[in-house]
């Protein structure tokens, strides 16, 4: 159960097109405090556009999934530092060096930014990973590269909402936890299988739960944030 921490609602921000983006997240200006720009937004419109997200006073969560050589990972950390962004994440298979690179890459050039680490995509079954010949239950292979990243001083972990209790049970209450696969009630699940409700996550111990399609696709955005973060508040 998590009585003490804050949960906070991050806009998973999945559009195709600037203007579009920009558009949505006027009137939300105020309510919403977190936004995740992810590849796709990222790939086409590059640092100027986290500037501009980020000079509109919203806080950023950029999605990168960073995994290359430990070097290259620290590299492309301290070229991010002009961005002031908020939350990045690299993927913890990349291994306990490339996660201590990115943290050290981290301190030296933007130390409020907080490092999530990305376990096994959810897009990854208990068949593909044994094509990868890691043959141990996919949830143990979570939590293995859960500890190494949390090990190496990564802030926090990117989990779906059914890894948060094993996580919590596990980790305890310090890292941080981001958690996608939110569902309100009654809300389409799009393609998403096994959702939460936000305040199901909140009880989890979930500190920021992150919601696209709920509030992008919603007639009222601002109506849909803010009913949200009344189930979280
Ligand atoms: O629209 P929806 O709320 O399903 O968006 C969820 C966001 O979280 C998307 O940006 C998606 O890429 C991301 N995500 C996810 N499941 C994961 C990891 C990330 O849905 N396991």
């Amino acid at each position: 159960m998590n009585q003490q921490k804050q949960t906070e609602l991050i806009l998973a921000l999945d559009c195709e097109d600037r203007k579009l983006a920009l558009e949505l997240l006027e009137p939300l200006q105020g309510d919403l405090k977190w936004v995740k720009i992810g590849l796709q937004m990222f790939t086409a419109y590059g640092l100027p556009f986290v500037h501009e997200i980020k000079s509109m006073g919203y806080n950023i969560f950029l999605d990168l999934k960073l995994h290359d050589i430990p070097n290259t990972v620290a590299k492309a950390i301290l070229s991010l530092s002009s961005a002031s962004i908020d939350l990045l994440t690299i993927h913890a298979s990349g291994g306990s060096e490339m996660c201590a690179f990115a943290v050290k890459a981290r301190d030296e050039s933007n130390p409020n930014l907080k490092l999530l680490a990305v376990t096994v995509l959810t897009s990854m079954n208990q068949q593909q990973m044994e094509t990868l010949n890691v043959c141990k239950p996919v949830q143990d292979h979570v939590l293995d590269l859960a500890k190494l990243s949390v090990d190496a001083k990564v802030d926090g972990i990117v989990s779906s909402t059914h890894e948060l209790k094993l996580l919590r049970d596990n980790l305890g209450n310090e890292p941080l936890i981001v958690t996608p696969g939110i569902r309100p009630k009654g809300a389409d699940l799009n393609e998403q299988k096994r959702v939460m409700t936000p305040a199901e996550a909140k009880e989890l111990g979930a500190d920021y739960i992150v919601v696209g399609r709920p509030i992008y696709k919603s007639e009222d955005p601002l109506a849909s944030v803010k009913a949200i973060l009344k189930d979280i508040c």
